[in-house]
């Protein structure tokens, strides 16, 4: 076994969702975290104890780390770590996954500190570290993230597994250390398996939503059915299992939609097709034209009527607005003429929306869509005046609010 250090040098690349989250996260452990971002603003904000993004509890969090961080942007300074987490955004450029900043994350930290063990933590195709460690004649560790955005601390203090890949056994064994914290169970196997356990995993969870969207498609069409009762008997099934079967306009942010899009790309590289992750995507894809168009019949027609939408992020808990499928239905909605506002409880400001500040202005509205799984949005008094509440996310209790219109369910 590794013998861990009392306190641990470690450096963090890339200071975006995981960046910054792992940064406070190994602060709080005792460990001396250097964090490099290329971006001038984010490191300015974060001395001047700002955070540019909004994650419950991580503020607080914060603060009370802050004195064992240090902010840089310059990679001459990044030096004399024990182990170097890299993790800039690896996006999808036209259905394939962009590598660069991982190139040349990796580049910089090998030239101004070679003997830290460098630690992908970025989504990457299956080849990428082993690739780098070639090129760079140094073995690169493969550790992906499994984090949640609106979860995001408690699923890095405890998370469901470690996976660690690498063919260096001390630098896995460091690796282990830094999360042994966790005490979850780890996974310690080659670089390549780790990059697809990922992949397959962020695959699987938007199978499972997809999935649940067609079988609410089809109790839309049987009387006597209902998506949440019947996600609910599937649940129980521990096979199965209750978690990501909640029907809804379909998943966003900025994961699962580009890794889907990724692995069948990078799949077909290879000649192998990915029919059902395909047929995820797809689904997923015709998802907003579907709810709006329930949307729609339930309002008899949408031209020049107001309607106030809910929440605008991709999910609750989180101002992060990428790939967000509210945003995605305001847009469909507006194109067929609909007059829309909308609230949030954290987003004040989305460029060509009407974001009102109190969730009472909404009252004025002839319609209120539910678009976002916000506990706040559960119970509210206005779902029981006189006008159409379509509840997009299956989250209210139609006991409380019987006047509510769900998706996945049969109306005559
Ligand atoms: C996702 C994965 O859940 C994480 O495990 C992974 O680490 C992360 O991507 C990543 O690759 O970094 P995240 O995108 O933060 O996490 O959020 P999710 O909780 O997965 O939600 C994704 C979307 O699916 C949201 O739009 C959410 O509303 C939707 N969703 C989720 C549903 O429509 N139904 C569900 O039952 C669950």
């Amino acid at each position: 076994m590794v013998q861990r250090k009392d306190e641990m040098k470690v450096g963090i690349v890339g200071l975006g969702f995981v960046g910054l989250v792992t940064a406070i996260a190994l602060a709080d452990k005792g460990n001396n975290v250097k964090c490099i971002d290329v971006d001038k603003e984010k490191i300015e904000k974060l001395k001047m104890d700002t955070l540019y993004i909004y994650e419950p509890g991580l503020r607080e969090l914060f603060i009370r780390n802050k004195s064992r961080m240090t902010f840089i942007t310059d990679y001459d300074k990044l030096q004399r770590n024990d182990v170097t987490f890299i993790c800039v955004p690896t996006p999808t450029v036209t259905g394939k996954i962009d590598l660069s900043y991982v190139n040349e994350a990796v580049d910089s930290v090998v030239s101004s500190d070679q003997d830290t063990v460098i630690v992908i933590k970025s989504t990457v195709v299956p080849g990428t570290a082993s690739g780098l460690s070639t090129k760079m004649n140094k073995d690169i560790i493969s550790n992906p993230e499994f984090l949640r955005e609106g979860t995001a601390i408690n699923d890095t203090m405890q998370p469901n597994r470690i996976v660690i890949g690498g063919k260096n056994k001390n630098d896995v064994g460091l690796v282990e250390e830094v999360w042994r914290f966790t005490g979850a169970p780890v996974l310690k196997t080659t670089n390549e398996n780790a990059e697809l356990i990922k992949y397959a995993s962020n695959a699987f969870l938007a199978t499972k939503i997809s999935f649940i969207n067609e079988i609410a498609n089809l109790c839309e069409n049987i009387p006597g059915t209902d998506i949440n009762t019947v996600a609910k008997g599937m649940g129980l099934d521990r096979r199965i299992g209750g978690e990501f079967l909640s029907a809804g306009i379909g998943y966003g942010g900025s994961c699962l939609p580009k890794d889907t899009k990724a692995l069948v790309a990078f799949s077909k590289e290879r000649n192998v097709k990915l029919r059902i992750i395909s047929s995820a995507i797809k689904v997923n894809d015709e998802r907003v034209d579907h709810v709006v168009r329930l949307i729609e019949k339930e309002m008899n027609g949408l031209g020049g009527k107001k309607i106030c939408i809910l929440g605008v992020s991709f999910k609750d808990n989180t101002n992060d607005i990428r790939e967000s499928k509210a945003l995605d239905m305001v847009r469909e909605l507006e194109r067929r003429k609909a007059d829309v506002i909308a609230y949030d409880p954290v987003i004040r400001q989305v460029r060509g929306l009407n974001i009102v500040k109190d969730i009472q202005e909404c009252s004025e509205a002839s319609g209120i869509v539910i678009a976002s799984e916000w506990k706040v949005f559960e119970s509210n008094a206005l779902y029981d005046k006189e006008k159409k509440v379509i509840d997009v996310k299956g989250i209210v209790d139609l006991k409380v609010h019987p006047k509510v219109r769900q998706i996945g369910m049969f109306y005559d």
